[in-house]
């Protein structure tokens, strides 16, 4: 592992263990909540829209984190201004744990995309600092639920795309205090982030 990975290990677990305790969430009670979802990700978090993410199987903790912040506009999601107003954090966490639980679908990779998306995906470039998504992602893009490092595996390519190059331009912050990600994706070329994202598109 690399020194730059170590520290931002380090830095990630050190935020981790001054959160609050999280509410526990009911994904009965969650699903109920999730009518207006449905339009954009689909009734079970499957969406069909390459730009709305899918959330079927994602990490509770890590939904959790990402509605509270787009709640409060940490992170600025224009097409859910509003939707969240009237739920609580008991509501977020009952419809983090429904979403949790869903299995998730898997996409196609473009074939000549794939190699270059891999080698990137699980070896980095430590050369030039920059280190394997597995570290945190996992090999098989499951993540890291614990942790809160969200699943990418079988997420739409346009919407992996478009997050890349919002962290790396500054446009998504709420990677915190860290900046992982940020960090991350200053590393990246647009053709290594078209790559990473077809390649994470099939990933499962
Ligand atoms: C009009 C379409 C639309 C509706 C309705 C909508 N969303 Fe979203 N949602 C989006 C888009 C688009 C994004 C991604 C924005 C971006 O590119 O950063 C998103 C992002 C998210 C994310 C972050 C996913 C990730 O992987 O980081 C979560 C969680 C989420 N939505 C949950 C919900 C919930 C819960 C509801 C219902 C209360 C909802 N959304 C309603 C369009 C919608
Ligand atoms: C040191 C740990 C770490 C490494 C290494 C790492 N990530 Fe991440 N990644 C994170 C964390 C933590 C988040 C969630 C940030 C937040 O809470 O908003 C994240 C978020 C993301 C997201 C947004 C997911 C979503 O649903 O919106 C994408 C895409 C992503 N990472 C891709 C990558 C790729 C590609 C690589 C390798 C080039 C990589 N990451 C390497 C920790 C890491």
């Amino acid at each position: 592992m690399n020194t730059f990975l170590v520290s931002l290990l380090l830095a990630l677990g050190l935020c981790a263990s001054s959160q609050a305790a999280d509410p526990a969430g009911n994904a009965t009670a969650g699903q109920a909540k999730t009518a207006v979802c449905g339009a954009c990700h689909g009734p079970d978090g499957n969406s069909l829209v390459p730009g709305f993410p899918k959330l079927a199987g994602q990490g509770e903790r890590y939904l959790l984190k990402q509605l509270r912040e787009i709640k409060d506009g940490k992170r600025v999601v224009v097409e859910m201004t509003g939707l969240l107003n009237n739920l609580n954090d008991q509501d977020l966490a009952d419809i983090s744990a429904f979403y949790a639980g869903q299995q998730g679908s898997i996409g196609a990779a473009s074939p000549d995309l794939v190699a270059k998306g891999e080698a990137l995906f699980r070896g980095g470039r430590l050369d030039q600092g920059l280190p394997a998504c597995t570290g945190c992602h996992s090999p098989d893009g499951t993540g890291n639920i614990q942790a809160g490092f969200p699943h990418l595996g079988g997420q739409h390519a346009d919407y992996i795309k478009k997050q890349l190059m919002a962290f790396r331009e500054g446009d998504r912050t709420n990677d915190g205090d860290t900046r992982v990600m940020r960090a991350i994706a200053a590393r990246l070329s647009t053709q290594d982030i078209e790559a990473l994202a077809h390649y994470i598109q099939g990933l499962h």
